[in-house]
């Protein structure tokens, strides 16, 4: 049964940034979370067309945020050591990021984004330029391809609605010894940090490795480790080999790592409902604590307030406590396509880190508060001339 928790209200698209003259057509949706009771999984209560979402507009470019290809570029060279596949899927491959650290004749991708799609096209990456289902795993068989030694995906399982056919469709196009891995933003790290953050409409899920287990289970695949990663504001690296039901598939032991992911969500309370209504809560505090803060040093204060990262999750908490340009100025951000629009819902300008002079500033809000340290290193300056930062993650909290 699935029980709703959560209700943020009405929201965007939360990386569709929008000139002014489209503020009127703009999409708006009700965005509602909901816990499965029997498999564990937290998803959105009513998802979003994903077609809606991922289309040749889609902004958010891996290559733009430098403390990621620096991830995926350790991320590869650490699955070459330790799996050295002979041939190599990516799942939603975005600019290439991933996909560039392996040779183009063993590698491919897949990539709904036709923007992106046709980057790796270009950089010599054969690339599927449609959504991850069975009907496409079975294309790239008929197009020749032999079953995939390594299946990688990050920030993507997470998006796909109907995931029994998504790892079905991985099961179908996996090798006897091969890996499934994937990363994407951990539950059990929004729940302790209260980064509500998290839920937007491309998160139709966001996963416990309980829930994972779960469902993975069914689709005869089998969790053998997992890494906590610290990347998006807490992450889980997942690693996933066929569940061998008969001795044509390798047998990997299930580290300890699983077990201790298990344990330490179910003693969190990760499994009750109770825990999700605790959550909501916090999250209707922050809230309540981060509209106060800023209303004060912006209306009776006459502080000035920029916002650093247009990121998918300050769309979230701009629109869920009703933020906008008349609280916070302008957005800036290093993603060239984010730069001129409007950010979704709350339509505050997007600027170049470049054209703005912080110290024109008395606080910056954290958009990117998973990057609060490189941010707050890069920022030194501001913080010497007396700025300060805002952050509402764990707690909404002024510092310097
Ligand atoms: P993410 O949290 O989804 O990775 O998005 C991070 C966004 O923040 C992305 O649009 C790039 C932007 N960004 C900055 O503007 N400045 C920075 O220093 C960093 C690290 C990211």
């Amino acid at each position: 049964m699935k029980k709703e928790f959560l209700d943020l209200g009405r929201h965007p698209i939360a990386n569709a940034f929008l000139k002014e003259e489209d503020f009127d057509d703009e999409f708006l949706f009700n965005l509602k979370v909901v816990f499965d009771t029997e498999s564990k999984l937290v998803s959105i209560k009513k998802f979003v067309d994903p077609k809606r979402i991922f289309n040749e507009n889609y902004p958010y470019t891996t290559s733009n945020s430098f403390p990621m290809v620096k991830h995926f570029k350790e991320t590869a060279e650490m699955l070459k050591g330790e799996f050295n596949p002979l041939t190599v899927m990516e799942i939603g491959s975005n600019d290439g990021v991933f996909l560039k650290n392996w040779a183009n004749d063993y590698t491919i991708g897949v990539e709904p984004c036709g923007n992106f799609a046709k980057i790796t096209e270009d950089m010599g990456y054969q690339t599927y330029s449609e959504f991850w289902t069975t009907k496409l795993s079975e294309k790239i068989k008929n197009d020749g391809h032999v079953d995939f030694d390594l299946i990688y995906a990050a920030n993507c399982i997470c998006h796909i609605q109907d995931l029994d056919d998504c790892f079905s469709s991985v099961k179908n196009i996996l090798s006897k010894d091969g890996v499934f891995v994937f990363e994407d933003p951990s539950l059990l790290c929004m729940l302790e940090r209260g980064s509500y953050d998290q839920i937007y409409d491309e998160h139709a899920h966001i996963f416990s490795v309980t829930a994972l287990d779960n469902i993975l289970i069914n689709n005869g695949l089998k969790i053998f480790r997992v890494d906590n990663l610290s990347v998006h504001g807490g992450s889980n690296r997942i690693y996933v080999s066929h569940l061998p039901v008969h001795t044509f598939f390798r047998f990997r032991p299930v580290e300890m790592s699983v077990r201790e992911n298990l344990e330490k969500e179910y003693d969190f309370g990760l499994n009750e409902f109770k825990i999700y209504q605790d959550f909501a809560k916090r999250v209707n505090k922050s809230k309540n604590d981060l509209v106060k803060l800023i209303r004060e040093l912006r209306f009776i204060h006459d502080k000035r307030i920029v916002c650093v990262g247009a990121t998918s999750k300050s769309t979230t908490v701009f629109n869920y406590c009703e933020i906008d340009g008349s609280l916070i100025e302008c957005i800036t951000d290093t993603t060239p396509d984010k730069q001129g629009m409007y950010s979704p819902g709350s339509h505050i300008p997007v600027v170049d880190r470049e054209s703005v002079n912080l110290n024109d500033y008395d606080y910056v809000f954290l958009g990117a508060w998973n990057f609060k340290e490189v941010i707050t290193d890069k920022e030194k300056d501001f913080i010497e001339n007396g700025g300060k930062f805002i952050t509402h993650v764990p707690e909404v909290t002024v510092f310097s």
